[in-house]
């Protein structure tokens, strides 16, 4: 043991083969020494409880979470953390990692990375079941752990670097069977992994080293085989932004505070609503060494309301004498770190008065409930509506018609990544550098609030570690703002896991009604849906989803008759705002087990009656949107008939042998339209040719994990007509880069790729009319020269003889694209997408009779994507949609006060994710760049009712209360033995 102090210790230990020596209380996390006190800022911190797995390290030879570890018992140890991986040169693992695609925001890398060396070095051909067990408490959101599971089983083959891999790795380049080769060189501050290959296919790609060592930031390289001129889409190249996150270098949210921040605390209602006044704030400063100020809402200098949609924002930065949900921020602390760290919050003078608060939607909506909002009527924030035809009499004369109800919980976000993020005054600009979806709504959000013009707000985002739509709304941002302005420092923060699930959006729980009839041909003749959206207190997205949610509540399917309400409705519960799918997740639950219930009134296949009342080309929606083409739902539930009929007859032969375990079969489909329903949705994009030959891509669609960064450009190489390797991001800033819109909605790759192609088609135009040749010559790039080849002739252009713009480019287009939209009239008529996407999966679980558990077999996804720009990518988003979806099936419920943390909030992890078999449909919509759709939400949307429905399948009931936890199949279970108790036969139907 090193020397003591009576509150410091000094502590030895190796740290990735270097010993080092830390002065630092006793207790601190070993997590915390290794980010604060080393700056190896690759071990992330996901919950400081041990319950997510980011910051695992290995720790003489185990693989342990250094946020349980204290510092003492660091003493003499030896520590592995994700920085020691690469050594020089990538290791296999981490070349695997890149080649499967299995890092995608990147935030859980490290601790899954370190978690499989530690059993690597045990085992260099561990099986699925040996990956799981390692790699089990490290938890992942993106991906759905099956590329992280090949990735690690396959790394021993990504250890030769002139090797061939057997058939099925994927190699990092188009070409299987081979992979790059990687060299170092051995300079810590220019550390070089690649060695280049002559082949006019190779090209370096970079990524900047954050965070190692001290205080520098150096360069890496890397080289990998990328895609030739023309050929980018439709290929997998190494995700562009890959490398950084496989070694540990990724800056995110609370990653890079500058040394000199003042730290924040922020002050949260423990109450779902009350009053509140403040006591003696002076004496409260004066008397706390370390503090340096308080802030409360009477500080801020603009208008306390923020809100994603203007004619909606209600909420306040800071509430104002009284909080409406529970974690609501009421002040702010600023201070030194450790006196930060140290501070006791019930030491913070406020006085609380708690009140009566309503958590249940029939409660909020009640005529005589009390008013969350003296300015709203009642506690109905707004109601969308769609209505065609007329349902009542069609449902009426129908030959069948089913009805049910299902309610639907709070689903939490519980991406790795807590909101983190820092604010500092550069001249008389407020620079916020934090993780987000939407730099510019922050901007103009956060302006507002600080009563700053956007012009003096500029957004730098981090790479963030997950979003899925809460990182839409603002959180921080007008926090460590507002403490920036007013002290002059720099001001940071990250949020605890509890308060990023106490005060941050969630999916809306839904109570959803609805009957659907057809003929005596299975053919749809009517359908009315109706539903109550919990929005919390205050409006988010709530607006967004009461109109989307009618919208495609009748699914991709033929609905003559029709009617669709929808309500978002205040309560005191967490705010509810945008989550991947804006509700429609919740209402394909409800359309998609009525199908099902309809199918078997009708004796009909599920799938055939699903296959009858498909959408076609040349059908009207239920708004009247005629879709003259690129109708792809036909397409999908086609390719899935194979192993429909494959998996019935499993089922069928495994429930006659079995009678305590019975296994069932669902399918379900999803349609969704890519962008903003009925709103202007522009993005904009610029491209140019800077003189020394690299193509320069003004990327401003914020790349969360799901791959815009990589995807974007292989659209505008292609639309350009210059390999990809010659392209270099600059990535969102809202300083430098043009508005590309949120990253929300399924649009980036519809909108923002249609943006980047326009962009770089006039780019083309551009450089074609200068030169004098025809469209159809081809260009290339050589030593400062850009080639223009046209038959035999070649035009060669010395680009730096060119002036340059100010963006340091000597060619250069910008190019905006928004969707041609039209509004929806009073009956919910018009065309609210261009574009829209298509899916069905095939669920296969067996269900425990006597415990209600429910094991997943398979899921078989077939998702009609356009044009699959990027395979490999489009195949991650489908496998992480499922994942999340299987969470809202069968196990995620937030409760507020109750399940704050990864301990008691269950979310997937690698052993509830089943093996995925995807199927990529491309039917192009001619609206898309390359005929592609939009994907990032649609994959999630039918999981969960497919899993409903094969549960039914197996049992015979219907769980009608998400999630479909053991007890609830249990407590269905037994409420259908006590009206039947014949012995369960399995292959549910309804005679
Ligand atoms: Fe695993 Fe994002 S890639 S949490």
């Amino acid at each position: 043991m090193g020397g003591m102090s009576t509150d410091r210790l000094s502590v030895r230990f190796e740290v990735n083969g270097e010993p080092v020596t830390v002065y630092v209380p006793p207790l601190r996390r070993l997590s915390s020494v290794l980010r604060d006190d080393l700056r190896l800022t690759g071990t992330k911190v996901g919950c400081d409880a041990g319950d997510c797995g980011a910051c695992t390290v290995i720790l003489d030879g185990q693989a342990v979470c250094s946020c349980l570890v204290p510092a003492s018992r660091a003493e003499g140890t030896s520590i592995r953390t994700v920085e020691g991986l690469a050594n020089g040169t990538l290791s296999a693992l981490q070349a695997s990692f890149l080649a499967h695609g299995a890092a995608q925001c990147g935030i859980c890398t490290p601790g899954l990375l370190v978690s499989a060396a530690a059993l690597l070095e045990m085992n260099a051909a561990p099986s699925e079941e040996q990956v799981q067990d390692a790699l089990g408490g490290v938890l992942c959101r993106c991906t759905g752990y099956r590329k992280i599971i090949s990735a690690v089983m396959g790394a021993r083959w990504y250890d030769n670097p002139h090797g061939t891999l057997p058939s099925g790795l994927p190699a990092i380049s188009p070409s299987r069977g081979e992979i790059c080769s990687f060299a170092a060189s051995p300079s810590p501050s220019t550390l070089e992994i690649g060695e280049a290959i002559d082949d006019g296919r190779i090209s370096p790609l970079e990524g900047e080293m954050a965070g190692r060592p001290e205080g520098g930031a150096c360069s890496i390289r890397a080289t990998f085989r990328m895609p030739e001129a023309g050929h980018a889409v439709g290929a997998s190249p190494v995700r562009l932004d890959g490398i950084p996150k496989v070694l540990g270098t990724e800056a995110y949210g609370a990653d890079s505070f500058p040394s000199d921040a003042l730290f924040v605390l922020v002050v949260r209602s423990p109450h779902h609503h009350a009053h509140f006044t403040f006591g003696d704030l002076e004496t409260f400063v004066e008397t706390h060494s370390g503090i340096a100020a308080v802030f409360t809402a009477a500080d801020i200098p603009g208008e306390n309301r923020f809100g994603a949609i203007p004619a909606f924002a209600d909420q306040p930065a800071l509430a104002e004498g009284i909080a409406r949900f529970r974690g609501e921020a009421v002040a702010l602390i600023a201070g030194e770190r450790e006196a930060i760290e140290a501070l006791d919050p019930s030491e913070f003078p406020i006085n609380w008065e708690p009140l009566p608060h309503y958590l249940e939607i029939d409660e909020a909506a009640a005529d005589d409930a009390q008013k969350l909002h003296s300015d709203r009527i009642g506690n109905v924030l707004t109601k969308g509506f769609v209505e065609r035809g007329d349902p009542e009499s069609a449902l009426e004369r129908a030959t069948v018609t089913a009805s049910q109800r299902i309610e639907t919980s709070y689903v939490e976000h519980a991406y790795i990544e807590p909101e983190a993020g820092f604010a500092r005054m550069e001249g008389e600009t407020l620079v916020i550098t934090a993780c987000t979806q939407a730099p510019y709504l922050d901007r103009d959000d956060t302006g507002k609030v600080l009563g700053l013009l956007p012009e003096r707000v500029r957004i730098v985002p981090t790479a963030t570690g997950g979003g899925f739509g809460s990182k839409l709304d603002v959180s921080l941002q007008p926090l460590i703002g507002l403490l920036a302005l007013k002290t002059g420092r720099p001001a940071a923060l990250a949020y605890s896991r509890q308060e990023s699930m106490m005060s941050t959006t969630k999916r809306h729980p839904a109570r959803m009604e609805a009957t659907i009839g057809t003929d005596a041909e299975g053919r749809i003749t009517g359908m009315v849906f109706s539903g109550d959206f919990n929005t919390g207190a205050y409006a988010s997205w709530g607006p967004t989803v009461a109109n989307r949610v009618p919208v495609h509540a009748c699914g991709p399917y033929r609905t003559p008759n029709y009617r669709a309400l929808a309500r978002a409705i205040h309560t005191h519960g967490p705010i509810s705002g945008a989550f991947r799918g804006f509700g429609v997740p919740q209402a394909t639950i409800m359309l998609e087990t009525l199908y099902d219930e309809l199918a078997g009134k009708l004796g009909m296949d599920r799938l055939e009656f699903r296959l009858r009342n498909a959408l076609r080309d040349g059908d009207q929606t239920a708004t009247g949107q005629v879709l003259n083409s690129g109708v792809g739902i036909l397409a999908c539930l086609e390719a899935l008939k194979p192993r429909w009929q494959e998996a019935l007859e499993e089922a069928d032969a495994f429930n006659t042998r079995h009678s305590g375990v019975k296994r069932g079969v669902g399918v379900a489909s999803c349609w969704y339209g890519c962008g903003n329903t009925s709103l202007p949705n522009p993005s904009t994009m610029r491209i140019g040719i800077a003189p020394d030959c690299r193509v320069v891509l003004h990327q401003g669609a914020v790349d969360i994990g799901q791959g815009s960064n990589t995807v974007i450009a292989q659209i505008a190489a292609d639309a350009l007509g210059l390999p990809l390797d010659r392209f270099r991001l600059r990535s969102a800033d809202t300083g430098i880069t043009p508005d590309a819109g949120k990253t929300s909605a399924s649009r980036q790759t519809f909108v923002s790729g249609k943006a980047a192609e326009k962009a770089a088609r006039s780019l083309r135009e551009k450089i074609l009319r200068f030169a004098n040749v025809s469209g159809s010559a081809s260009l290339s790039l050589e030593a400062g020269m850009l080639l223009i080849g046209e038959g035999e002739a070649v035009r060669r252009i010395e680009l730096a003889n060119l002036p340059q713009d100010e963006h340091g480019l000597v060619f250069a287009a910008e190019e905006t694209y928004d969707p041609p939209t039209t509004p929806l009239d009073s009956k919910g008529q018009g065309s609210p997408y261009a574009v829209y996407g298509w899916g069905a999966q095939i669920a296969e679980l067996e269900v425990d009779l006597a415990l209600g558990t429910v094991r997943l077999l398979r899921i078989t996804a077939a998702h009609d994507v356009g044009r699959a720009i990027n395979p490999l990518l489009a195949e991650g988003q489908i496998e992480g949609g499922i994942a999340q979806g299987i969470g809202m099936a069968l196990m995620e419920e937030y409760v507020p006060g109750r399940t704050e943390n990864l301990h008691d909030y269950l979310i997937p992890t690698i052993g509830d994710v089943p093996p995925i078999d995807t199927i990529l449909v491309e039917v192009p919509d001619p609206e898309g760049p390359f005929g592609a759709k939009g994907l990032g939400e649609h994959v999630l949307i039918p999981t969960a009712p497919a899993i409903l429905n094969a549960i039914r399948h197996a049992t015979g009931v219907l769980v009608t209360k998400m999630p479909a936890t053991p007890s609830r199949v249990l407590a269905a279970l037994r409420k259908k033995e006590r009206a039947d108790p014949s012995p369960l036969r399995g292959g549910w139907s309804i005679p």
